[in-house]
């Protein structure tokens, strides 16, 4: 559904993007995570037909959005609904006409656009609140009046920058509630580019790390968790601090398997293991953790090491 080929963009001196190859399917959440200064921006503006690539290509559905040009490029960019961190609502219009603004502009007449933006407003959780300004809605109501509005037009993909940024952690999980049961009942893509790993963990399907304007990870979130010692992989499921280990430290990931299971099979292996600290979650629907044990001595590791590897968990030193 979206596809990217080789795309580079050089300002005076600085590669923003150095040669970015991604395709995210039709129907996934697919999260952008990285840095500031990673180009995530530029990434947004090329895919929006905002900035153009200095090289590279931009395929969304059947448009080529780099090659497009004038009507051409408006009809694609209306495939493309955006979110941002603020809905940035018209304050002098009520919820029901912010949705209908972008109806209005496209020359959908009064009644069409009415039904339309109340359909909407309904979709999103707001069927009651259509007569409200957005002085009197919530920061989270706000925010799904602004993703009605982007959802106006029929577009096939919601970009969405930093959606719930602005959010306490509370309605950030009811917004992203919303985006993934838009997506189940649309089929919509959605793109989400986001600081927070959080997000991440709850809602995408797949997600990609980019560095220095490259992708420096991509893929599935499991296969992504699942190179224990990848940047993204302790940024998706983090240790918590703990005290300083006396002996050596062993870490373990595991995937798919309970967390009794796997404390049973460090018992069997006879290593006088400690649990430190750990994280255990369950993130597209498959129970992950990250354990830290500490053992007496690099044999005492070697022991457990050798034991979790034969019950296909993944262990090693830190
Ligand atoms: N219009 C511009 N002119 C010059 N440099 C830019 C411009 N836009 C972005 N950059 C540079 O490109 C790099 C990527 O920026 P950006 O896409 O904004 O990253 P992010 O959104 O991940 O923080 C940065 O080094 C930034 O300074
Ligand atoms: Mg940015």
């Amino acid at each position: 559904m979206i596809e990217l080929r080789d795309l580079r963009k050089e300002f005076a001196g600085v590669t923003a993007l150095d040669g970015i190859t991604l395709s995210v399917p039709a129907g996934e959440i697919h999260g952008i995570v990285g840095r500031s200064g990673a180009g995530k921006s530029t990434l947004i503006r090329c895919l929006t037909g905002l900035e153009r690539p200095t090289s590279g290509t931009v395929r969304i559905g059947e448009v080529e959005i780099t090659s497009a040009r004038g009507a051409a490029l408006r009809t694609a960019r209306r495939t493309i609904g955006m979110v941002f961190q603020h809905a940035n609502l018209l304050d002098s219009r009520t919820a029901l006409r912010n949705v209908e603004h972008p109806l209005e502009i496209a020359g959908v007449p009064r009644s069409k656009r009415r039904a339309r933006a109340a359909e909407l407003l309904e979709l999103v959780g707001l069927a009651d609140r259509g007569g409200s300004y957005p002085a009197q809605l919530s920061g989270g109501q706000q925010q799904r009046v602004g993703i009605a509005r982007a959802l106006a037009a029929e577009p096939q993909i919601l970009l969405c920058d930093e959606p719930t940024s602005a959010l306490d952690s509370r309605t950030t999980r009811q917004i992203l509630d919303l985006i993934r049961s838009l997506r189940d009942r649309l089929g919509i893509t959605v793109l989400i580019i986001t600081h927070e790993m959080s997000v991440v963990r709850e809602v995408c399907d797949s997600v990609t790390l980019l560095a220095d304007g490259q992708i420096e990870n991509t893929g599935s979130i499991i296969d992504a968790l699942s190179q224990a010692d990848s940047p993204l992989s302790r940024a998706l499921l983090p240790l918590p601090p703990s005290g300083r280990p006396s002996g050596t430290v062993v870490e373990t990931l595991t995937t798919g398997i309970s967390l009794d299971t796997a404390l049973e099979a460090v018992r069997s292996s006879g290593a006088d293991a400690h649990l430190d600290a750990g994280t255990v979650e369950t993130i597209a629907g498959t129970v992950v953790g990250r354990l830290q044990f500490t053992v007496a001595d690099a044999a005492g590791a070697q022991t457990l090491i050798t034991s979790l590897a034969a019950r296909d968990i993944h262990a090693e030193v830190a």
